[in-house]
C-alpha cells in the first residue's frame, strides 16, 4: 500500500551503540520503519529499551552508527547541518519526552518560535501561536514563562510548538505521559484531528496502550529491536 513516494519519513537498518568505558550498549538494533503520509504510528516498549535514542536519531538530532534515514525523500544525516535544521523545521515537529521549552520566552513566544525561524512574518507567527495555544487549552497562560507553568502545561504548550508549523510527521515521545487523564485524552484528540485535517503523521511513543491501539501500526521495541506489534 505505502509506495516510497508517499512516505514521510523511512528510515533503513538504523543501528546505534552508546560506548561508555568498556561497556558497550547497543540501543537500536537495525531497526527499520516507515511511516506513510497522515498516518498513525506508535513505539511501545520497556523503559531503557531505545525508544527516546530512536526518535532522536529519526529526528536528526542524534547521528546512527548505521542505517539511514529519509525524511520526504531526503537522507537527514548525509544533510549538512544548516539542511538539518531547514528539514526539521520545513517538515518535522518534535515533542520531547521532557518539553524543552526556552526558560527566557513566555509561552507565546516558544510556540512562535519555529515559525519565525521558518520566515513566517511576525504577526502572522504570533496569531497562529495563540491559535494552537487555544487549541491545548491554554489561552490564559500566553505571556507565562515555562518556570511559571505546571509540568502538564509545559508539555501542552511543547505539543502546541510542535504542531504549530503543521508539519509533515510529528515525532512525539509520550508526550501525554505527565498528564491527568482528561487531559491527555484531549491532547490525544488534539492529535487525531490535526491528523483528519492535515494529513499530519503522527509517531507517538507512549505507553498508554488504548492510544497505540487506535493507531494504524504499533511497533514494539525489545532491547533497540523494532518489530511491529499490530496493524489496522
Ligand atoms: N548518551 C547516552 N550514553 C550512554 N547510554 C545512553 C545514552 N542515552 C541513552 N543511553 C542508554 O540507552 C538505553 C536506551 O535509552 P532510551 O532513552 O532510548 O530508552 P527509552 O526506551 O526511551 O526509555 P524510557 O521509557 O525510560 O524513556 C538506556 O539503557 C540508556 O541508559
Ligand atoms: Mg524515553
Amino acid at each position: 500500500m505505502s509506495n516510497q513516494s508517499e512516505n514521510v519519513l523511512v528510515a533503513r537498518n538504523v543501528s546505534k551503540t552508546f560506548v561508555d568505558g568498556a561497556n558497550k550498549i547497543e540501543v537500536l538494533k537495525r531497526v527499520d520503519i516507515e511511516i506513510a503520509k497522515a498516518e498513525m504510528v506508535a513505539i511501545i516498549g520497556a523503559s531503557g529499551s531505545g525508544k527516546s535514542t530512536l526518535l532522536h536519531v529519526l529526528g536528526g538530532l542524534d547521528q546512527p552508527d548505521e542505517g539511514e534515514v529519509i525524511i520526504k525523500g531526503k537522507d537527514i544525516h548525509k544533510a549538512s547541518v544548516r539542511q538539518q535544521g531547514e528539514i526539521r523545521n520545513k517538515y518535522l515537529g518534535f515533542v520531547y519526552q521532557f518539553h524543552h521549552l526556552l526558560a527566557e520566552f513566555t509561552a507565546l513566544e516558544n510556540v512562535a518560535m519555529p515559525l519565525l525561524i521558518g520566515g513566517i512574518p511576525q504577526n502572522d507567527a504570533y496569531e497562529k501561536a495563540e491559535a494552537m495555544i487555544g487549541k491545548v487549552g491554554l489561552a490564559q497562560r500566553l505571556t507565562h514563562r515555562p518556570a511559571k507553568l505546571s509540568g502538564g502545561e509545559r508539555q501542552r504548550i511543547a505539543i502546541a510548538r510542535a504542531m504549530v508549523t503543521n508539519p509533515a510527521c510529528i515525532l512525539a515521545d509520550e508526550p501525554t505521559g505527565n498528564l491527568d487523564m482528561g487531559t491527555a485524552q484531549a491532547i490525544n484528540e488534539l492529535m487525531f484531528e490535526l491528523n483528519q485535517s492535515e494529513e499530519t503523521s503522527f509517531l507517538v511513543v507512549s505507553h498508554d496502550l488504548r492510544l497505540a491501539q487506535s493507531m494504524q501500526k504499533t511497533y514494539e521495541m525489545t532491547d533497540g529491536e523494532l518489530s511491529l506489534a499490530s496493524t489496522k
